[in-house]
């Protein structure tokens, strides 16, 4: 096996606390680094180094951890940019849009569909996403669900069966008997494509029983349960998710007090998704008040075409750190370690010896820039993960993306 001695790393983040200065984000200075096999073999200063079989050199440069985003809804077609024009023109976000993608979605084919989760797949780790979770929810049928993860696990083990997104127009009469297709033949048909089960939890997409029946189901075919919560107004998700002892609840934008103190309770991960109150105009969560209260915060994308049409992490903890009150460090954490965690991942998002070499290089002296530098393309180069290698354009494409 070749080894490789990268150093001259200006900044090295680890996220391991045991290394470096010893904070969370475990960060040395004049750093270096050993791969081997795909794993990190050596962490020191590059006086320090061991010999390898090759050697590269940084120049100073930072390098931290691919980023995990774990939360996106790329199995998807159509455009939704008059809708979005339309918002920032005035026009409230309402969840009633997820409708136009479904219908778009089951009209694409499958050929369609893949090529336009791997242009987004390739976008993402372009900007330095290594690791990313992707979930059905605009298929709706037992047909169209089951395709959309079946094309998701080409890309990703982390996939997310959300059949309960919305309740599809052909059972606006019968919500219960779409629930009770969810919880049966679609979930019988998807369940080998997925890891993870989820439901949006809100006023006009299905209530905390309806919710509750859903996770339970999911989770007797075993699937981990997941929840989308309190992200167009106050809710009973987000307690629902603690009380089920959830890895991970997202969005978590209108909180009260019971809320925030039984996610600092169970340890039920709040993933916050800034593109989201970027692109549909809302107040942002306030991270500080969740991270003073001890919960532990994730961010990320929640890539889809309606609510957050940005593949971009170092966007989102650009947003987390102006707008939510995040530290940088607090913000690179959370893209990266508590991604890594709000996906039960132990060995992603940090750079221990032994572990995988996911990482990132960034042009940049700290790795500060990715908030002090909002937009800027940083990113120089991605190492390692489970994310495919960006592909070439294809001119060919069916969608004209
Ligand atoms: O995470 N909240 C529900 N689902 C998506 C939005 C989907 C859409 O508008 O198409 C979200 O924000
Ligand atoms: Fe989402």
């Amino acid at each position: 096996m070749t080894s490789l001695l990268v150093r001259g790393i200006g900044e090295l983040v680890t996220n391991d606390p045991a290394l470096g200065d010893g904070s969370p984000l475990g960060r040395l200075t004049d750093a270096a680094l050993v791969v081997e096999g795909g794993r990190v073999a050596w962490v020191g200063t590059t006086t320090e180094a061991p010999a390898a079989d090759a050697v590269e050199d940084l120049g100073g440069r930072t390098v931290v951890p691919g980023f995990v985003d774990s939360h996106s809804h790329l199995v998807f077609a159509g455009d939704r940019s008059a809708e979005f024009a339309a918002r920032m023109a005035g026009t409230a976000y309402s969840a009633g849009g997820i409708r136009t993608t479904v219908a778009a979605t089951r009209a694409a084919t499958d050929e369609q569909l893949t090529a336009h989760v791997a242009k987004h797949v390739a976008e993402m780790r372009r900007q330095g996403t290594t690791t990313v979770e992707i979930k059905s929810g605009y298929g709706l049928t037992v047909r169209d669900e089951a395709r959309a993860l079946a094309i998701a696990r080409t890309f990703t083990e982390e996939t997310t069966f959300l059949g309960a997104h919305v309740v599809p127009e052909e059972y606006a009469d019968d919500p219960a008997g779409y629930v009770e297709l969810v919880t049966g033949p679609m979930l019988t048909a998807v369940a080998g494509h997925a890891r993870w089960i989820d439901v949006f939890c809100e006023s006009g997409a299905f209530d905390a029983d309806q919710a509750r029946t859903i996770l339970a189901a999911g989770r007797a075919a075993g699937l981990a349960g997941r929840l989308h919560a309190n992200q167009l107004g106050p809710g009973p998700g987000v307690q629902l998710a603690c009380e089920l002892e959830l890895v991970a609840v997202d969005h978590c934008t209108y909180l009260d007090d019971r809320d925030v103190a039984a996610l600092g309770d169970t340890g039920t991960i709040a993933t916050l998704l800034p593109g989201v109150e970027f692109s549909t105009r809302s107040p942002y969560p306030d991270a500080r008040r969740l991270l003073d209260a001890g919960v532990v915060v994730a961010l990320a994308s929640d890539c889809n075409p309606g609510s957050s049409y940005t593949s971009s992490m170092p966007l989102c903890l650009a947003l987390a750190v102006r707008e939510m009150r995040m530290t940088p460090a607090e913000a690179l954490w959370s893209a990266t370690r508590g991604g890594a965690l709000a996906l039960a991942r132990d060995e992603l998002g940090r750079l221990s010896p032994g572990g995988p070499a996911h990482y990132v290089v960034l042009d940049a002296p700290s790795y500060v820039h990715l908030a002090y530098r909002p937009g800027v393309p940083l990113v120089l180069d991605v190492r390692g993960g489970p994310t495919p290698e960006p592909p070439r354009a294809d001119p060919n494409s069916q969608l004209g993306l």
